[in-house]
């Protein structure tokens, strides 16, 4: 039905070239490219996403289009400003790092931007900022890079999916390209569709924090729940995210982990249950191997479940039989 005839994607095209020329072109925009290049983003990377940065004063975008004749109530909808008490406008991002949101078809409809830190002060701005909603962007449709990773996507049926855009990107570094990321939710239904139609597996590489382990978890039982997609796993250890595991172990190191350490949804959720229970305590290691045979009693292949039988009958002394009984009861629940 979208046709992008809308005057708002060109609107979001001469941002995003301003954006990427104030970053690549100018003193303004140095500290940012500096900081770009420490954390490891080369200059072909910056052109490839088009990133750009936005001044810290609030009427740089504003006078270009204003320049430009541009109307007000385009200007208004494209929610790449704000209006003031007194009518003027103000640009809604400033002082941040820009990454243009492209639509599946390749037009960027969106930006989500970086704070950007010039002093040592510390300010209370949110870490990113993305646009609202506008007629171009619903953000519960749009999953970044889905555009560039489509066709690598393709090859062998594989997503992977992350939590950052910077995650993406430095992944994509390594020559992965196959990685897309939400706009910090979980996934709707709409983006699963938009995944089932090129993917028949999906891999998640989420942060190796607390809060990244949280969202697997919620991520497996969702997709679990809402897709047929294949589902594994990739969990990097020592806290780090994907960015910052390329950043101290190398590009190899993680193709290495992404393409030959991936777990099942039930290995993930075994380990994620081990780490809320001390296994130590007679009570909490029964609620613990409940919970787990539980979770093994939805595995599919007789295989994984014999293995992990296996696994769990040695490491708690139990007998394989109770185990297994174990689970067959909880199939018949089931049902
Ligand atoms: P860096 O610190 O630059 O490495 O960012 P990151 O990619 O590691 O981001 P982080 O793990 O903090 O968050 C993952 C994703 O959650 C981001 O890409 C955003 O989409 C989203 N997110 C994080 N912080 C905020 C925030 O303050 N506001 C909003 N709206 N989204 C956020
Ligand atoms: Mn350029
Ligand atoms: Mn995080
Ligand atoms: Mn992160
Ligand atoms: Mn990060």
């Amino acid at each position: 039905p979208n046709k992008e005839t809308s005057p708002l994607y060109v609107l979001h095209d001469k941002a995003m070239q301003f954006y990427h020329h104030m970053l690549v072109n100018t003193e303004v925009g140095q500290a940012a490219l500096t900081y770009l290049h420490d954390r490891g983003l080369t200059d072909e990377l910056i052109e490839e996403f088009q990133i750009g940065f936005a001044p810290p004063q609030r009427e740089f975008l504003e006078r270009i289009f204003e320049k430009e004749a541009a109307s007000r109530e385009d200007l208004l909808n494209s929610g790449l400003f704000i209006e003031r008490d007194d009518g003027r406008l103000l640009d809604r991002f400033y002082q941040r790092i820009m990454f243009p949101i492209r639509n599946s078809s390749g037009r960027t409809i969106a930006f989500s931007g970086r704070w950007f830190e010039l002093s040592d002060e510390k300010s209370d701005q949110a870490k990113y900022l993305n646009s609202p909603e506008t007629p171009i962007f619903n953000k519960r449709m749009v999953l970044f890079n889905l555009d560039k990773a489509k066709s690598s996507i393709r090859k062998d049926g594989t997503v992977y999916l992350f939590e950052g855009f910077m995650d993406v990107i430095a992944a994509f570094k390594t020559g992965l390209e196959s990685g897309v990321a939400s706009m910090g939710t979980s996934l709707t239904n709409q983006q699963i569709q938009q995944l089932e139609r090129v993917a028949t597996n999906l891999v998640f590489c989420y942060d190796g924090d607390d809060a990244g382990q949280q969202a697997t978890a919620r991520g497996l039982e969702l997709l679990r729940e809402h897709s047929r997609l294949n589902l594994s796993v990739v969990r990097l250890g020592n806290k780090l995210d994907p960015d910052e595991f390329i950043q101290a172990n190398g590009a190899d190191a993680f193709r290495q982990l992404v393409e030959h350490e991936q777990q099942t949804p039930f290995s993930f959720t075994a380990d994620f249950l081990a780490k809320q229970y001390n296994l130590q305590n007679e009570k909490e290691r029964v609620t613990y191997l409940e919970l787990v045979l539980k979770e093994l009693a939805t595995v599919d292949s007789l295989i994984e479940q014999d293995q992990y039988v296996s696994q769990l009958a040695e490491r708690f002394q139990l007998q394989r039989t109770t185990l297994t009984q174990q689970v067959q009861l909880y199939q018949r629940e089931h049902k």
